[in-house]
């Protein structure tokens, strides 16, 4: 399983034969590399919420390779409805769903979610991904909150958290966040994209390295990691 950061909160997840997106902000992402039509063949799409950084490319990409759109019921249905995605689907917080490529589970998240046209946009959600006997936690966009704990207790050997600050937890509170998941490696997102959320990601691993039991993975724009 590769795991590749495309900055900002965007991720491409290849499992098998499979080509996964989470979130994808490429348009007016001052830190993207990558365009929407330059990403290859994707066959999922998951959002975790309606915020414009994580919807921006989703049904661009989703019409040009007919790729399903994971989200929660209100996202889906508003990709559905407003954007012309033709596959979509809808689900909610701790509610799972075993797809070709593996299990997602919806987790809670500590965060809003409105649409970037004023829709309601649910509840803003991370996901919990079950493939190849591995567990991966995209805690997405989030406070700190105890019930990572409770997600960690299933072993998690891949956790992806925001340290950003502002909008999600800072690198502070994500050190406390690892120390609830316990997970085996740990990967950065949600920040350097712009500079409020600016943050030292070499500091924030060597503080990892100090205060926990997990690997830190700082990656560069579309660098990737394997699992
Ligand atoms: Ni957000
Ligand atoms: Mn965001």
């Amino acid at each position: 399983m590769k795991l590749t950061w495309l900055g900002h909160a965007s991720w491409l997840i290849e499992t098998g034969s499979h080509r996964i997106l989470l979130d994808p902000f490429f348009t007016d992402n001052p830190a993207a590399q990558q365009t929407p039509d330059g990403l290859g063949e994707i066959d999922h799409i998951l959002v975790s919420h309606g915020h414009f950084d994580h919807v921006a490319d989703v049904a661009a990409i989703a019409k040009r390779c007919q790729a399903k759109v994971v989200a929660n019921f209100e996202v889906a249905q508003w990709f559905s409805a407003h954007q012309g995605v033709e596959d979509t689907l809808g689900m909610n917080i701790g509610g799972g769903v075993d797809l070709p490529f593996g299990r997602v589970t919806m987790t809670f998240a500590v965060h809003s979610s409105s649409l970037p046209d004023g829709s309601y946009g649910g509840t803003a959600a991370g996901f919990l991904l079950t493939c190849e006997e591995k567990r991966i936690y995209f805690a997405c966009d989030t406070a700190l909150f105890s019930d990572m704990e409770w997600i960690g207790d299933k072993g998690i050997d891949v956790a992806v958290l925001p340290i950003g600050d502002l909008f999600t937890m800072g690198p502070a509170d994500s050190i406390e966040a690892i120390k609830l998941i316990n997970p085996r490696y740990v990967l950065p997102t949600h920040y350097g994209t712009w500079p409020p959320i600016e943050q030292d990601a070499e500091k924030w691993a060597q503080q990892v390295r100090e205060a926990t039991r997990a690997e830190p993975r700082v990656l560069a724009v579309d660098a990737s990691f394997e699992c």
